[in-house]
């Protein structure tokens, strides 16, 4: 049976599993496993990122990596509960180059977003949170099928079809990026306060 057209999944290990079989494009050939989203299934927030990266891909957990600890660390001076937030990702599988013997990542292109989506979805329909925040242009496609500008719509509150509010801001890895403190320092501010403007929307 096509995935598209059998029944909704009924529990997030169930989802899961169907997650590991999943040849819906080309990514699990390289990819060591799919990275699930992780989290309480009655959360308040769902986190959404870009893809698992390397360190996530070998644990088969999402955000366990650099980007993880600073997404925690905001997180925690956000007010947000960890316990309340289930984290996932658009794309399940890691999508990388070899230079050597390093992976090094790729962004997934709209085709493996949108194939992708089925989880995602699903993740959603069981999770049911009240809020949704991406983080960055993949995450905020994965979500609204839809190709996005981060600039015009970060901050804003936005309204998903099934009423689930919906936030954009950066990808935590956009903040490892930046070389100038002041400047880190700044964008790391602004992605708080975005957190935090997401969960007083509760
Ligand atoms: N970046 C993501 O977008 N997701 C992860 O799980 C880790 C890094």
């Amino acid at each position: 049976m096509d995935e598209d057209s059998r029944a909704p999944f009924t529990s997030l290990r169930r989802l899961a599993t169907a997650e590991q079989a999943c040849a819906r494009c080309t990514l699990y050939r390289d990819a060591t496993q799919a990275v699930p989203g992780e989290g309480p299934s009655g959360a308040t927030f769902m986190l959404i990122g870009e893809q698992p990266g390397d360190k996530e891909d070998l644990a088969g957990k999402p955000f366990v990596g650099p980007a993880g600890r600073i997404l925690d660390q905001a997180l925690h001076d956000a007010g947000i509960a960890r316990g309340d937030v289930f984290v996932t990702n658009a794309v399940k599988h890691f999508k990388h180059e070899m230079r050597g013997k390093r992976r090094l990542h790729k962004r997934p292109n709209t085709y493996e977003i949108d194939r992708c989506r089925i989880w995602l979805d699903g993740e959603r329909k069981l999770v049911k949170p009240a809020v949704i925040i991406a983080l960055g242009v993949t995450a905020a496609r994965g979500v609204t099928g839809k190709a996005v500008i981060i600039t015009k719509i970060r901050g804003k509150t936005l309204s998903l079809a099934d009423s689930t509010k919906l936030f954009v801001t950066v990808h935590p890895s956009s903040l490892l990026r930046i070389e100038d403190e002041d400047e880190k320092h700044n964008a790391y501010r602004q992605f708080v306060a975005d957190l935090k403007k997401a969960a007083a929307a509760v």
